[in-house]
């Protein structure tokens, strides 16, 4: 039985524990995002892969209008609440986000007439791997489902950011949900923010496999961090508007434009947004180069985008920083970086297929030795999006 086989019984048996219905099972991955490292708040181009672990939505309708929420995650706890009572200010941990979906979902569609839904996930919470967008993506396309909403993937991806942005109170772009609900086998999606342009470029799985290797280190600022981060690039926007007329993000500002009025910006505004011009470069590199399968060029892309991540965005860890290393050390590794917003969570490696073994030890054991943790490395090609799981 697989991993994700093994998901679905156990989880068919915890909600015949609650609920005396039988379920419609959903899935929704994580992601990882190779290129364009906080770009979508900043209009920018963004390049992720949909990852094969994701979160598993167990669901049967109601008509009391009640709503009974449980969830490996909460271990045993049932948070019960009336369709009523959804509210931003109720927004609390992991029930948070499934709320925030139930929420987003109601307050466009009207749909709701109760539900009993139990969540589980195989990623790694609080990561970098997007285990929080991809439980409200599962929940939004569970819903859409189960009231035969006819919503195409671009409505379910606005609810879903949606939900973490107004329910959970995250300043998150667009990016973790249009990786999940756009995700496909073998390719990375090139995502453009402004001009929203998608196109899927081949990332031959033969050539590169995708590397998360966890730091063990819980992203504790992410969120407050994440929102500062998010508010030093609108104020920058917000200076450099008064001298470029037209500017609507930080992605249209030129290198050119930057360094003729950089001196209006502070001191960590400037180096905020020193990344988002490199990284608008890099994009345009990374691109490239997967289009001509140049593999190892994309990887001194993801690199670069790391090392401007630890000194110019400053969201980067001592761990990070000691896993990006040990794994460029490699041979037959292309590149590295952090993955998420930064401050904890994953390092995402492309590593060729021969390099597998090498690469674990090496990686593994560097890290042992520099920081006395011990951390695993687990192996992904890029996967599909968001489905429904026949059972
Ligand atoms: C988090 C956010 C995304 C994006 C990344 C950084 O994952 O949820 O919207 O900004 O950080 O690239």
């Amino acid at each position: 039985m697989t991993k994700s086989s093994q998901i679905v019984k156990n989880g068919l048996e915890q909600f015949a524990e609650f609920s005396p219905s039988t379920p419609r099972v959903f899935f929704a991955p994580g992601r990882a995002n190779l290129l364009g490292a906080h770009m979508d708040y900043n209009g920018g181009v963004v390049m992720p892969v949909a990852l094969s672990k994701g979160s598993y939505v167990f669901a049967a309708t109601r008509s009391d209008n009640l709503l009974r929420i449980r969830s490996r995650q909460f271990e045993g706890e049932t948070v019960e609440l009336k369709i009523s009572e959804l509210h931003p200010q109720r927004a609390n941990g992991w029930a948070g986000y499934i709320e925030g979906a139930l929420w987003a979902t109601q307050q466009r569609w009207q749909c709701l007439q109760g539900l009993d839904i139990y969540v589980d996930s195989d990623l790694p919470i609080a990561k970098g791997l997007s285990s929080s967008a991809s439980v409200v993506s599962a929940v939004v396309k569970t819903v859409a489902c189960l009231f035969d909403i006819d919503a195409d993937r671009d409505e379910m991806i606005h609810l879903a950011h949606l939900a973490e942005n107004r329910y959970v109170g995250v300043r998150c772009g667009v990016l973790d949900q249009t990786a999940i609900f756009l995700g496909e086998q073998d390719t990375v999606l090139m995502f453009d923010c402004l001009e929203l342009t998608r196109v899927h470029l081949p990332l031959d799985s033969s050539a590169a496999l995708i590397a998360i290797i966890d730091s063990q280190v819980s992203r504790e600022l992410a969120s407050s961090e994440f929102n500062i981060r998010v508010a030093e690039c609108t104020s920058a926007l917000s200076t450099m508007q008064k001298d470029v007329p037209g500017l609507t993000c930080l992605r249209e500002l030129s290198a050119k434009q930057f360094a003729e009025h950089k001196n209006k910006l502070s001191a960590v505004e400037k180096k905020r947004t020193q990344h988002v011009i490199d990284e608008v470069q890099r994009t345009r590199r990374g691109a490239k180069a997967l289009r001509a399968n140049n593999i190892a060029e994309f990887g001194a892309c993801m690199t670069a985008t790391h090392y401007s991540l630890r000194d110019l965005f400053e969201v980067s860890t001592d761990e990070l920083d000691i896993l990006v290393k040990a794994s460029t050390d490699v041979e037959g590794c292309y590149g590295a970086r952090l993955t998420g917003a930064g401050f904890g969570g994953c390092v995402a490696a492309l590593v060729h297929p021969q390099a597998q073994a090498e690469f674990e030890k090496h990686v593994c054991q560097t890290y042992q030795q520099r920081t006395n943790i011990e951390t695993t490395v687990q192996w992904f090609s890029p996967a599909g999006g968001v489905c429904e799981i026949t059972i």
